[in-house]
């Protein structure tokens, strides 16, 4: 038996396509109702959680697969675990954005940089060898320098349409994101022909798209 642990949301609706793609019996999962824990005939087990708590259970070791975002592994700080495959879906990238007279400016202040991605800031910036003021914000991160809070951001971006309709512009891209198979290290050595074997199916079917 494998137990894996699915991010809620778009990530579920990509991952059951391609389960049933794959032949997988998906019927428990899409008529699950309230169930937390389900079962399939395959002899998986699937839990629907938030991102970061996938990664959560990956750490402690209550799945043995889990399947998230590459934004919340950049951002966690757990790294003990195997990255098996790329989805190739949910692809989106980090970007540094900003109004276009960020690009000039000269700033006599450290520059205040808002975002819901800290660590992956800290990162960006710790590079580029620049101390800056890192303030977290839980949702629309744009709003940072629209209501004068910051001058820049690093968020997600997809399609760049909010940037667009607030007048920003990517400054920088920062790195790329999209949906990751992660495994648990202990797992993947008792478990290790059925998770390669899943994995398999997967990369197969998401090579022949
Ligand atoms: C994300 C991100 C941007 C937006 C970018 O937020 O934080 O705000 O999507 O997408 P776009 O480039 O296609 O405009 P999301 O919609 O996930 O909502 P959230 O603020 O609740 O995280």
């Amino acid at each position: 038996m494998i137990r894996i642990a699915i991010t809620k949301g778009r990530i579920e609706k990509d991952m059951c396509k391609l389960m049933r793609a794959c032949g997988f019996d998906v019927e428990p999962i899409e008529n699950k109702g309230r169930e937390l824990l389900i079962k399939t005939k395959d002899d998986i087990e699937v839990i629907f959680a938030k991102a970061n708590d996938v990664v959560t259970f990956i750490e402690h070791g209550i799945v043995d697969i889990g399947i998230v975002g590459k934004d919340t592994l950049e951002e966690s700080d757990f790294t003990d675990y195997n990255e098996l495959l790329d989805l190739n879906v949910g692809k989106c990238y980090f970007a540094l954005a900003a109004y276009p007279e960020y690009r000039n400016k000269s700033f006599k202040r450290r520059k205040k940089i808002a975002t819901k991605y800290p660590t992956v800031a800290k990162k960006y910036f710790s590079k580029l060898q620049e101390n800056v003021e890192i303030i977290k914000i839980e949702g629309s991160v744009e709003l940072g320098p629209v209501i004068g809070l910051t001058d820049a951001i690093i968020d997600i971006v997809e399609t760049g349409s909010t940037l667009k309709a607030n007048g920003l512009e990517i400054i920088e891209k920062v790195s790329d994101i999209s949906t990751r198979l992660i495994a648990n290290k202990v797992s993947l050595k008792y478990k290790s022909e059925e998770i390669y074997n899943l994995v398999d199916k997967f990369y197969d079917k998401i090579k022949k798209e």
